[in-house]
């Protein structure tokens, strides 16, 4: 049978801050009618959890109530940064950080086993980073790979792994930083993964490269201005569905919610000042 999966992201999700609440609760109803198997918020599910623990409270409570089973992965605004991005807005992930998320949110690195597939999610703040849950994290997914057999492997995590080829050079913060994909790459071993889905860029984009799909889910709130990030897809909100089938063939498409607007940050400035 066919393994469904809704992915969402990047809902920044605030009870003091609310402006992307509406379009959170609008896009659960859509959920809770297609009742996929599973539910992935693949990170920045609130609005500024790495400074305010409220909004890590706030944004748990909201994906509780739509009772569907949920799997989560920290993006920086959850966590804090990657310790190897530049010149980032939010602090870099500590030890401190790390363990308040993992109170509210639960473990933030898994596995889900369906037939013919192994789905991975991933902290992606913690590669290059110094603690010792990163090194912990990397032995998960040695174990993981080395233990595929005849299944394929879908990666999820917060940031796009590059924007065109694993070998460019670019360190940037919007993908993960070439050392840091490096070494990831390298734990995989011989695997390629079938799928690589992230969130990240409030954009949606599926593309192909080296036998890998790369699938962007964009944000269920808000999408970010022209003049401050260029178009690599969609600038439009909705959420992603991935089918997972048993023969290994699988599928993703772009879902767009009636009645759920495109929000621009530009329209927003309460939420990280004005951009
Ligand atoms: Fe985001
Ligand atoms: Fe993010």
């Amino acid at each position: 049978m066919t393994f469904r999966i809704a992915q969402i992201s990047d809902t920044h999700l605030s009870d003091t801050k609310p402006f992307f609440v509406d379009n959170f609760v609008r896009v659960g109803e859509a959920l809770r009618r297609s009742k996929p198997d599973l539910v992935i918020n693949s990170g920045d599910m609130t609005l500024d959890g790495s400074a305010c623990e409220g909004d890590l409270a706030a944004g748990r409570a909201l994906h509780d109530a739509l009772g569907l089973p949920v799997r989560f992965l920290p993006g920086n605004h959850d966590l804090g940064e990657a310790q190897d991005a530049p010149g980032h807005h939010e602090p870099p992930i500590d030890a401190g950080r790390h363990a308040r998320y993992l109170a509210h949110f639960g473990p933030d690195w898994w596995s889900v086993e369906v037939p013919g597939w192994h789905v991975l999610g991933l902290n992606a703040l913690l590669l290059g980073s110094d603690l010792t849950a990163a090194i912990q994290q990397e032995a998960a997914i040695s174990a993981a790979t080395s233990g595929l057999g005849a299944r394929r492997l879908a990666l999820f995590l917060h940031k796009p792994l590059f924007d065109r080829s694993a070998d460019e050079p670019e360190i940037t913060g919007r993908f993960v930083n070439p050392a840091s994909r490096r070494r990831l790459l390298d734990s995989l071993g011989t695997v390629t993964p079938a799928l690589v889905a992230c969130g990240h860029v409030h954009q949606y984009r599926a593309r192909e490269s080296a036998g890998t799909r790369h699938v962007w889910c964009t944000s269920t709130g808000f999408v970010i201005p022209d003049r401050l990030q260029p178009r690599y897809g969609l600038k439009e909100v909705g959420y992603v569905e991935h089918d997972l089938r048993p023969d290994g063939t699988h599928d993703s498409r772009l879902v767009r919610v009636p009645g759920v607007p495109t929000l621009n940050i530009a329209d927003f400035p309460e939420a990280y000042g004005p951009v």
